[in-house]
């Protein structure tokens, strides 16, 4: 099936439907799955309503056409778009609080903005003008880390957010920021003076910016909302914030260094095929993907807690396991679907299952 609906603007749209959603809900339901992290700004598309920047799910929502296949410099000149109401999300929080399923939801930030950037170019170091992007990848473009406007923007956003998701964790994203345009900006660089942000051997002044945001952010979420947040591994890179939970994706190296800091840590490494946005099958006759293979057998073998954090005493410090279904290439819910399952299920045993129980399970020939 492909989900095509016309939402009255005079453009195709094309997103999940709340229904579909809802499906999945249910599937993680029968497999006692607890959280549901979704992710829901990207370059290519902001995909919620937040009421008081309209623009974001006006101009933010949309692009005019995608790239087709990995980029590959042609497009299908298509529009492409479409968002989640706020009725509509806290719909789907109070379905999967029905199921015992938490929602946490993510807005990405400094990078993955550059949807936010063509909506409110002025969030930006260069003022744009930025499009919303019609292909895959990790944009140059990002928030300024110089500017108030900025924060005042993400402050707002996040007040909207937490109105509509209840969970006590809020995931800022802070994975994939590029640094060269933070290099050229004025108030980039003013803040870095400022803040007296320093180069060391391990960090840029640039690399300490980030966290110096994303602490903001954290104060923020926790001193006025009670929130702790997680973020994606880079929020290690010159200074964790206090009550951060590190999602750990590049490797099990950050989840493993937020333990043994005291840190709580959900581990989701590539490494260890809890990418399942990448091949299962033979990748000669599955559709186009990332890339990358990721069977179920290697999905099923995962250990989500490292042996290096039970010898130091820090295993009940890793939260849980996560599995990623990045969609841009699930052109369709059939595809998406067989990207999800039966991964996701292998998911739910390697999440609930005794190690020495679950090993007997790999069976699958290699
Ligand atoms: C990620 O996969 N960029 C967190
Ligand atoms: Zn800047």
């Amino acid at each position: 099936r492909d989900v095509e609906r016309s939402r009255g603007l005079g453009d195709v749209y094309k997103r999940q439907t709340v229904d579909e959603v809802k499906t999945y809900i249910d599937m993680m339901a029968l497999h006692n799955m607890n959280r549901f992290h979704w992710h829901i700004t990207e370059d290519q598309g902001w995909r919620l309503e937040i009421k008081k920047y309209p623009k974001l799910t006006e101009i933010g929502s949309k692009r005019t056409e995608t790239v087709i296949g990995r980029n590959s410099g042609e497009y299908d000149g298509k529009p492409y778009g479409g968002f989640y109401t706020q009725e509509e999300a806290k719909e789907i929080v109070a379905y999967a609080a029905e199921r015992y399923i938490t929602v946490i939801p993510e807005i990405d930030l400094p990078g993955h903005m550059q949807a936010a950037l063509a909506a409110y170019p002025e969030l930006g170091c260069t003022g744009g003008p930025y499009e919303v992007w019609r292909q895959w990848g990790v944009s140059e473009d990002v928030l300024c880390a110089g500017n108030d406007q900025v924060l005042k923007f993400l402050e707002d956003v996040y007040a909207e957010l937490i109105e509509i998701f209840p969970s006590e964790y809020i995931h800022v994203g802070g994975d994939e920021c590029p640094k060269s345009s933070w290099k050229e900006c004025p108030l980039c660089q003013k803040r870095i003076r400022e803040e007296g942000l320093k180069a060391d051997k391990n960090h840029s002044a640039e690399e300490k910016l980030q966290s110096y945001f994303v602490q903001r952010m954290e104060k923020y979420l926790s001193e006025k909302h009670g929130k702790k947040i997680i973020g994606w591994d880079e929020i290690l890179e010159g200074g964790l914030a206090p009550s951060a939970t590190v999602m750990s994706w590049r490797g099990e190296e950050g989840g493993i260094a937020a333990a043994n800091m005291g840190h709580e840590a959900i581990m989701t490494p590539g490494s260890g095929g809890m990418y399942i946005d990448q091949f299962q099958g033979d990748p000669k006759i599955e559709p186009v993907s990332i890339g990358g293979s990721d069977p179920l057998s290697r999905v099923y073998a995962y250990n989500p807690i490292p042996d290096t954090l039970v010898a130091t005493g820090k295993a009940n410090l890793i939260k849980g396991v996560q599995t990623n279904l990045w969609s841009e290439y699930m052109y369709n819910t059939d595809l998406l679907e067989y990207r999800a399952y039966p991964r996701v299920l292998a998911l739910a045993e390697i999440g609930w299952t005794p190690l020495a129980l679950s090993l007997i399970h790999i069976s699958e020939p290699t």
